[in-house]
């Protein structure tokens, strides 16, 4: 991680390391002119993104929480209090801040300098095209997008983000990590000779699965529990192997591959409640050269588990 050293750059250096803990972003200041603060605003208020909002407040003090979205207005309040009783004098949303349903994001985007998105990951294209036409820097979680229409729509946003000079942020982390920073240079200068075959395992335990309430449609309660339905989070390849074949690529010198068969299935997740993901999936992808990645997920309680690259 590259840290700066002028005395007076810390609104700079929050853009650099912060805007969720991660560490690349172009040059270009995120902070209303002629203010020392920093006004973030959250997408989606899960577990990831009450620590993407920490993340970005314990970057530098200027930074302020000043609006908060979510499908749920209870996991607003939540978040709210948690982040409060961490950082008091940071947290500044307001009741009137709090936006809840599909368009609230339009609402969060309007309050902040900096966008955090760590929402169900369908909505990760739309919410990033739209802050960045807003002007705005973008925080925005992994998978950015789960379809070949999201990444199309990622893509462009990313152009127009670069001619506007402003930033994204990835939430594929390996990449700002110093271990693997140092890890992948030296076994890209051939610290253990030609790579030919790489095993990627990412098998963990089920999501959580929040009950169904009285009151929610079903729409709330499937975007509530996007875990569970592959229409919102793309199933686990894209939600865990995801880092596990980021730092494949990367290895192999950032290279996409050339194509992949694969299987999956559902043994332990039975019943209506459960949504429609997979709870396993093994799948080998060809890269240039004939190498090969084998990569596995798998959320099945009381299994053997393993995270490895
Ligand atoms: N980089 C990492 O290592 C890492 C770790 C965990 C999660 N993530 C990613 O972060 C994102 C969020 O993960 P999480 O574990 O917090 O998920 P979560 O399901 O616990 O929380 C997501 C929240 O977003 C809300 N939401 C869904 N659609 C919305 C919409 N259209 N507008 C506003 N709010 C909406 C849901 O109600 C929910 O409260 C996912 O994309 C996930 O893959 C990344």
């Amino acid at each position: 991680m590259k840290i700066l050293d002028e005395p007076d750059n810390s609104r700079r250096r929050f853009l650099k390391t912060a805007a969720a803990g991660l560490s690349w972003l172009p040059s270009g200041a995120g902070y209303a002119a002629g203010s020392d603060v920093i006004r973030i605003g959250l997408i989606g208020c899960g577990g990831r993104g009450e620590a993407a909002a920490l993340n970005a407040m314990n970057a530098d003090k200027g930074v302020r929480l000043a609006a908060m979205a979510d499908l749920l207005m209870d996991r607003i309040q939540e978040k709210r209090t948690a982040l409060k009783l961490r950082k008091p004098d940071q947290v500044e949303v307001s009741d009137e801040r709090c936006f809840t349903g599909f368009d609230a994001y339009k609402q969060v985007i309007e309050c902040s300098d900096v966008v955090l998105i760590a929402n169900a990951a369908k909505f990760h294209p739309l919410h990033l095209r739209a802050a960045v036409e807003a002007g705005k820097h973008v925080f925005v979680e992994k998978p950015h997008a789960i379809d070949p229409a999201g990444v199309k729509a990622v893509a462009a946003a990313c152009e127009l983000a670069k001619r506007k000079n402003l930033c994204v942020v990835s939430g594929l982390q390996s990449r700002y990590h110093p271990g693997y920073i140092e890890t992948i240079r030296r076994v890209q200068e051939g610290a253990i000779g030609e790579i030919v075959t790489i095993e990627e395992n990412f098998l963990r335990a089920p999501y959580v699965l929040y009950p169904r309430r009285p009151g929610l449609t079903e729409v709330e309660y499937q975007g509530s529990n996007q875990y569970h339905f592959h229409w919102l989070s793309g199933d686990d390849v894209p939600q865990s192997l995801i880092h596990n074949l980021d730092r494949a690529s990367w290895v192999l010198g950032n290279a996409a591959p050339l194509k992949c068969h694969g299987m999956g299935g559902r043994s332990s997740l039975r019943g209506e409640i459960y949504g429609s993901v997979f709870d396993h999936h093994a799948v080998v992808y060809e890269f240039p050269n004939r190498v090969r990645v084998y990569a596995f997920c798998r959320t099945i309680p009381n299994c053997y588990n393993e995270t490895s690259s």
